[in-house]
C-alpha cells in the first residue's frame, strides 16, 4: 500500500446529510428541505442560490446551530452544529447577518469587540486592541473606531459587521446577502475585501446571494436550492447551463447575461 493511502482525507467544513426542515403541523405542515445533502470543503467559496422562501437563510441558521432540523445531520467543523449553537455566539463560525445588525447605541469598536468582551476572559485593553486589528483588516482606519453606526455609510456598516463576525478568528464565515442594499461600487469593493480576506485568512465562505455580480466575483462553486434540496452544484458557468426554470430565469435574465458576458478589453 502506498504511503499516501494513510493520509487522512480532510473532513469537510460543513457536512449536511439527509436534512429535513418542516414547519407547522397537520395540514399546515410545510416541508422546506427534504432529504437535503450538502458538503463544503475547506477553502471553498460557495454561493447558495434559490428562489425566495426556499430555505437559504434557514440553512445558514442550521449551520450555526441556531435552528434544529426535523431530521438529518448537520456537522460543522467536525461537530454537530447544535453543539456550536449551545454556547451562544460561536467562536468557530462567523455570521454576517443580512441586516448588518449593529447595536446602534454602541461605537464601532464596541460592536466589533462585543463577542470577545462577553467572554470576560481578557482585559479591556486587549479586547480593544483585537478590535482595532479587525477594524484595520476590513479596511477602516482608527478614526472610525468611536463613531456610531448612524454615522456610517452602508458599505462601512457591512465592513464593521464583517469585522465583528471575524473577531474570534473563525475558520468558517457565513454571509446572508452580503451585498444587498449596497450600490454597485460599494458592492464591488466589499467583494474585493471578502476575496482578499478569504485568501489571507484561509477562510471557508458560504454565502447566500441573488446578486449575480457578487456570485461571479466570489464563488468557486454554486449550489442551487430547488425542489426542497440541492438540485445541482458546480462551477458557476456549469450550473448556469443546467436546464431548470429557476436556473434559466436566474442566469438568463438580462442581469444574468450581463454578469456572465466578459467585458471586452479596453471597454469601460
Ligand atoms: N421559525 C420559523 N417558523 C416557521 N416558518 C419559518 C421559520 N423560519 C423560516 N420559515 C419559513 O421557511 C421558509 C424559508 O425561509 P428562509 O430560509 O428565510 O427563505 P429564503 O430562502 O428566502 O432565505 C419561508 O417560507 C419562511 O416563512
Ligand atoms: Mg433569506
Amino acid at each position: 500500500m502506498a504511503a499516501a493511502d494513510f493520509t487522512p482525507t480532510p473532513a469537510p467544513v460543513v457536512d449536511i446529510r439527509g436534512l429535513w426542515t418542516v414547519f407547522g403541523h397537520g395540514d399546515q405542515e410545510v416541508v422546506i428541505h427534504r432529504d437535503l445533502d450538502l458538503r463544503v470543503e475547506r477553502g471553498e467559496m460557495l454561493s447558495l442560490v434559490g428562489g425566495s422562501g426556499t430555505g437559504k437563510t434557514v440553512l445558514l441558521r442550521q449551520m450555526l446551530g441556531l435552528q434544529q432540523p426535523a431530521r438529518g445531520q448537520v456537522t460543522v467543523l467536525g461537530e454537530p452544529a447544535a453543539r456550536l449553537g449551545r454556547h451562544g455566539a460561536s467562536s468557530r463560525v462567523g455570521m454576517l447577518f443580512q441586516q448588518g445588525a449593529l447595536y446602534s447605541a454602541f461605537s464601532v469598536l464596541d460592536n466589533i469587540a462585543f463577542a470577545l468582551r462577553e467572554l470576560k476572559t481578557l482585559p479591556d485593553d486587549v479586547v480593544d486592541e483585537a478590535a482595532y486589528v479587525k477594524l484595520q483588516m476590513v479596511g477602516l482606519g482608527p478614526q472610525h473606531a468611536h463613531k456610531k453606526p448612524s454615522d456610517l455609510s452602508g458599505g462601512m456598516i457591512k465592513r464593521v459587521a464583517l469585522a465583528r463576525a471575524l473577531i474570534m478568528d473563525p475558520p468558517l464565515l457565513l454571509l446572508d446577502e452580503p451585498t444587498a442594499g449596497l450600490d454597485p461600487h460599494a458592492s464591488d469593493e466589499f467583494c474585493d475585501l471578502l476575496r482578499s480576506l478569504h485568501a489571507e485568512l484561509g477562510l471557508t465562505l458560504i454565502m447566500v446571494t441573488h446578486d449575480l455580480d457578487t456570485l461571479f466575483a466570489l464563488s468557486s462553486r454554486v449550489a442551487v436550492l430547488a425542489g426542497q434540496k440541492v438540485l445541482v452544484s458546480g462551477a458557476p458557468a456549469e450550473v448556469a447551463r443546467f436546464d431548470h426554470p429557476f436556473i434559466h430565469d436566474f442566469f438568463q435574465g438580462e442581469r444574468g447575461r450581463r454578469a456572465m458576458t466578459p467585458v471586452p478589453a479596453g471597454a469601460d
